[in-house]
């Protein structure tokens, strides 16, 4: 590690003691903020290790909706994330008004249905929600949802249409997808696969059908390291999703190997969302405080969906100004 980033990360070290900040970051943050975070995860972990914090401060290193979430979860504690313009792709593609108006006229049209909303979405959709997943509980709540609703996915139709192959469930899809497991090379990774006949392809569910076909292996980012850690020879894997991901998979599993596929534009292929947040901004909201999450109205109903959906039992604490 250079010595510039050995200075920041001390420094960093020091402010977590001095303001009592625990540090959440997502797989898909750089392998240098990773390695100083006290808990890395997928959504879902990082959304139920987010009750569980106990100092005042919460440092989310990740994206806006973790961080909202993280707040609505735990909204006593001071949530702060390094870039507030960390957004995506997702949540954009699905503004609230639209997926109402959506939502009323189908209402209209007599049809009895469900919304279940990716996690990677705003609060203000959350809350006209009746579930929220991420890509570890949406296959078990897409099967809770008796059979007489139909099901309206929200926004990532990619995600959405392989749950309804993997379920049976017909599914109302909202047109939404994340830009980075959007553009994959289909085109490199069957020149890998060729390259290397003994290799694995593990790839998201956010990805479209034409890459999954050629997976072996379909997960979210912590069944990815559930299936890599279930082996213990060498094994190669072809890994479709954002290629930070390789960072906490070559720290745990070192006898494997890894190759990430590109992306169409970019052979890198890395989340420009995510990749916002870096070591000096950590730094600098512990040390101004600022940016923060703060309570917006739609998260009264929001955290509700949340709670039900991914807390188990639910067990959200109450918001200070009292609701
Ligand atoms: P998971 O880590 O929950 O699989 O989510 C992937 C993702 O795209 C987060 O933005
Ligand atoms: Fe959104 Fe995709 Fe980036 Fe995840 S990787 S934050 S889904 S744009």
């Amino acid at each position: 590690m250079p010595a510039v980033l050995d200075d920041i990360s001390t420094e960093i070290l020091n402010l977590k003691k001095k303001i009592g900040a625990t540090i959440l970051a997502h797989y898909y943050q750089e392998g240098e903020i990773q390695e100083l975070a006290d808990i890395t995860g997928d959504s879902l972990k990082l959304a139920r290790e987010a009750t569980k914090v106990d100092t005042p401060v919460i440092v989310f290193c990740g994206v806006l909706f973790m961080a909202e979430t993280a707040k609505m979860l735990n909204p006593t504690k001071k949530v702060l994330l390094p870039d507030l313009k960390a957004g995506c792709s997702l949540v954009d593609s699905c503004p609230p008004d639209k997926l109402h108006r959506y939502q009323e006229m189908l209402r209209e049209n007599g049809r009895k249905f469900q919304t279940v909303t990716y996690i990677n979405s705003s609060a203000a959709v959350k809350a006209l929600s009746d579930w929220v997943v991420t890509s570890g509980n949406a296959e078990e709540v897409v099967r809770k949802i008796p059979a007489e609703y139909e099901i309206l996915f929200v926004p990532d139709k990619h995600l959405g249409r392989y749950l309804s192959e993997v379920t049976g469930r017909q599914m109302i899809l909202w047109d939404g997808s994340c830009m980075v497991h959007e553009i994959f090379s289909v085109h490199d990774l069957v020149r890998m696969k060729k390259l290397h006949p003994g290799a694995q392809v593990i790839a998201h569910p956010e990805c479209p059908k034409n890459i999954l076909e050629h997976a072996e292996f379909i997960g979210g980012t912590e069944a990815m390291i559930k299936h890599v850690g279930s082996f213990k020879d060498p094994v190669e894997f072809i890994v479709a999703t954002e290629p930070n991901m390789m960072w906490q998979l070559e720290s745990r599993f070192k006898q494997h190997k890894y190759l990430p596929v590109p992306g169409i534009t970019c052979a890198c292929n890395k989340c420009p969302h995510m990749a916002l947040n870096t070591l000096e901004k950590i730094r600098d909201c512990m040390k101004t405080g600022q940016p923060e999450i703060l309570w917006q109205p739609e998260f009264d109903k929001a955290k509700e969906v949340l709670a039900k959906s991914l807390l188990n039992p639910p067990a959200t604490k109450p918001h200070p100004q009292g609701d």
